[in-house]
């Protein structure tokens, strides 16, 4: 089903429009980069559980099928832009979905609709990883490993012996590793697709509970900005994803308002 373009407005002089896809479409930060891209006139294929153009999991191999068919119908002249937002909270899930949908999901999100990349003139992918990233508890961490190794099975099985928050950090390390790892190879750079991440820090969005919010407010201190909005995130997401950033490649960009140059000093490069 296509979504009512009536609303859009003609893109910006020099600028032709594109057609991305928005994974988490439905709230949030997916939400804020859905509505910044339609409102320059772009196409937008939205992704999620409900509300969204394509409704699927994507905790679930059913879900991703439906994810890549769904997109396919949608976009049969191709994409120029993947988007992937969609991820859960380690705080208020258990780790298996937290691994299934923030690592497994995400990656999928990206593999299987870069076919759909192939002949856009400026193609991007960008995947939203996070701050607590920086808190995995090692990068020997047998979870992180299992899943840079696509082992699902074995990542789900390990899942078992984490909380919810620290498979979220482990998964969360592995999906910027991942990044890191698949960028400048064949798949990736090699097809001229650019694929990046950006790592936001405390973002107010409906993931983060009224009755946390404070706390994480007081964990995240972030001296530019304070709390971030979905809306400072949209507009890096829409940037790297876009054909104006054709030199960054592999990167993982905190959009923190400072809070992982102030952990971790000058020489964290
Ligand atoms: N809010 C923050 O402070 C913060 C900080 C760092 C990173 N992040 C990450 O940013 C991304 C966006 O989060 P947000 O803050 O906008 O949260 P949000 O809860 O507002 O939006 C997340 C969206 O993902 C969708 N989603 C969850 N599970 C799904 C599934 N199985 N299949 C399809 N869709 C699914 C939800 O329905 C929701 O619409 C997430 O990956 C999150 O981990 C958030």
């Amino acid at each position: 089903m296509l979504g009512d373009m009536s609303h859009m407005t003609p893109p910006s002089a020099g600028q032709a429009a594109r057609t991305y896809v928005v994974t988490g479409s439905a709230s949030g930060m997916g939400r804020a980069t859905t509505q910044l891209l339609e409102a320059e006139g772009h196409r937008v294929i939205g992704v999620d559980r409900a509300g969204a153009s394509v409704e699927c999991d994507l905790a679930t191999a059913a879900g991703r099928d439906r994810l890549a068919d769904g997109v396919a119908e949608l976009a049969p002249d191709g994409l120029d832009g993947v988007i992937a937002c969609a991820g859960l909270s380690g705080s208020a899930n258990a780790a298996e979905p937290v691994v299934r949908v923030n690592y497994f999901g995400a990656v999928a999100s990206l593999e299987r609709l870069r076919p759909l990349l192939a002949g856009s003139a400026a193609p991007a992918a960008v995947v939203v990883a996070s701050c607590a990233l920086l808190e995995a508890e090692s990068d020997d961490d047998p979870l992180l490993l299992a899943c840079l190794d696509g082992d699902e099975a074995a990542a789900v099985a390990l899942a078992a012996g984490y909380e919810g928050l620290t498979a979220y950090r482990s998964v969360k390390r592995a999906v910027a590793r991942w990044v890191r790892r698949e960028a400048p190879g064949a798949s990736w750079a090699g097809a001229r697709i650019a694929l990046n991440a950006i790592a936001p820090g405390f973002i107010d969005t409906p993931m983060v509970r009224p009755e946390i919010r404070e706390q994480v407010a007081e964990k995240f201190v972030q001296p530019l900005s304070g709390p971030g909005r979905p809306e400072d995130i949209a507009a890096g997401l829409a940037w790297l994803a876009g054909p104006g950033s054709r030199l960054v490649c592999g990167q993982v960009i905190f959009f923190d308002g400072g809070y992982e140059c102030a952990l971790r000093g000058e020489l964290a490069i």
